[in-house]
């Protein structure tokens, strides 16, 4: 007789993600994560979540963190994230995503963790040097999400092994305790161009706050003309822009160009390069630093009223807390149970 295959989780289904609190989020957290969250909203309960217990990790900042809190909130709100359909709170008030993270480092194995590359890629040459937080950064991650038994998170490509971090976490804890379907295996939302948004300057490099130069991205918050003079300047070759997606090979930069295009869009590469093939740069790139602008111009202006007026932010992220809470509580307890923990 062949095994039963496990049962189905029954339970809701429910998108959660995050972002770190760090200085200043950029054109692909925009598109890699907050453009779909929005949309999701429509479809899912949808918890989004500003991580100030994994910006920790990296280092103590205790007169900005709270600020950085409030700015990304203020994003995720600017970009159309509703705080009424949605929850939007700060992870450390939900102090269960602690406890749950330590019950599932007794889940994770060493051999897991230490595949992560995204650590390998932090802590550089001298990993010893590096927090424990910042090496146990995805086993916290995972306990983010199975806190609220979340079924779906939609992030960039970047979070790829992360999440099937957390999808080997779940399948084991639920091995472990013989409890089948007690955790969902969340599937991670990657897809689409927007999923890989690289450097603006190198084409192999993703855009990211840790770069130097200022040239390499695009900030939420940059001007028409930031914009502008940032895209005009971008690594391009010196061919037309290709007709087909066959002609982006082996052209980085371009590909990026045309991804953000499309993902920004919301049309597909195929539709932009019908558009554009055998155009010039000379014509890309003001067409996509005006697209953008028109983008991100309103989020912008979004996002410094809304920095204006803390009581206001402060009233959302604390109403998103408690609503997280009411989620996360009676599922830790259930987790406190299952484990076997003493009941206090
Ligand atoms: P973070 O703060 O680095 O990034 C936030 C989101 O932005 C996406 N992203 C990108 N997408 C496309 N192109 C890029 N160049 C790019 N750079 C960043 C990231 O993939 C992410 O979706 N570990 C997470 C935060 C986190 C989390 C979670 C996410 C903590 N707990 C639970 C989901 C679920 C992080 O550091 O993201």
């Amino acid at each position: 007789m062949t095994d039963a295959p496990p049962p189905e989780y029954k339970g809701p289904q429910r998108v959660f993600s995050g972002m770190q609190p760090t200085n200043g989020l950029h054109l692909g957290n925009y598109l890699g994560a907050l453009q779909k969250w929005v949309k999701l909203q429509d479809s899912f309960e949808c918890i989004y979540c500003v991580v100030d217990l994994h910006a920790i990790t990296t280092g103590p900042d205790p007169e900005n963190l709270a600020s950085r809190c409030r700015e990304v909130a203020a994003a995720y709100v600017a970009a159309g994230v509703d705080p009424k359909r949605s929850i939007i709170f700060v992870q450390s008030a939900v102090r269960e995503h602690t406890e749950l993270a330590w019950i599932f480092n007794c889940v994770a194995r060493m051999g897991w963790v230490e595949r992560m590359t995204q650590f390998k890629d932090k802590a550089g040459k001298d990993a010893q040097r590096s927090s424990v937080g910042l090496f146990d950064y995805p086993v916290l991650q995972a306990a983010d999400i199975l806190l609220y038994k979340a079924t779906h998170v939609p992030v960039g490509e970047d979070q790829k092994q992360h999440l099937e971090l957390s999808r080997d976490i779940a399948q084991k804890f639920n091995n472990d305790h013989n409890a089948p379907a007690f955790f969902p295996l969340p599937e991670p939302l990657i897809q689409g161009p927007g999923a890989r948004i690289m450097s603006l300057r190198d084409g192999s490099k993703k855009m990211s706050k840790s770069d130097l130069s200022d040239m390499s991205r695009i900030n939420m918050t940059d001007d028409a003309d930031t914009i502008m003079s940032k895209i005009k300047k971008a690594t391009t070759d010196s061919m037309p822009v290709p007709e087909s997606k066959e002609g982006l090979a082996g052209r980085a930069e371009v590909e990026n160009l045309v991804g953000i295009f499309a993902a920004v869009t919301e049309r597909s590469v195929e539709d932009v390069l019908a558009e554009f093939g055998g155009k010039g740069f000379g014509v890309f790139k003001p067409a996509l630093a005006e697209t953008l602008a028109s983008k991100l111009s309103p989020i912008a202006a979004e996002m410094r009223r809304l920095n204006a007026d803390t009581a206001a932010l402060d009233a959302i992220l604390k109403d998103g807390a408690e609503k997280a809470r009411a989620i996360a509580q009676p599922i830790m307890a259930e987790v406190r149970d299952v484990v076997g923990l003493w009941r206090a």
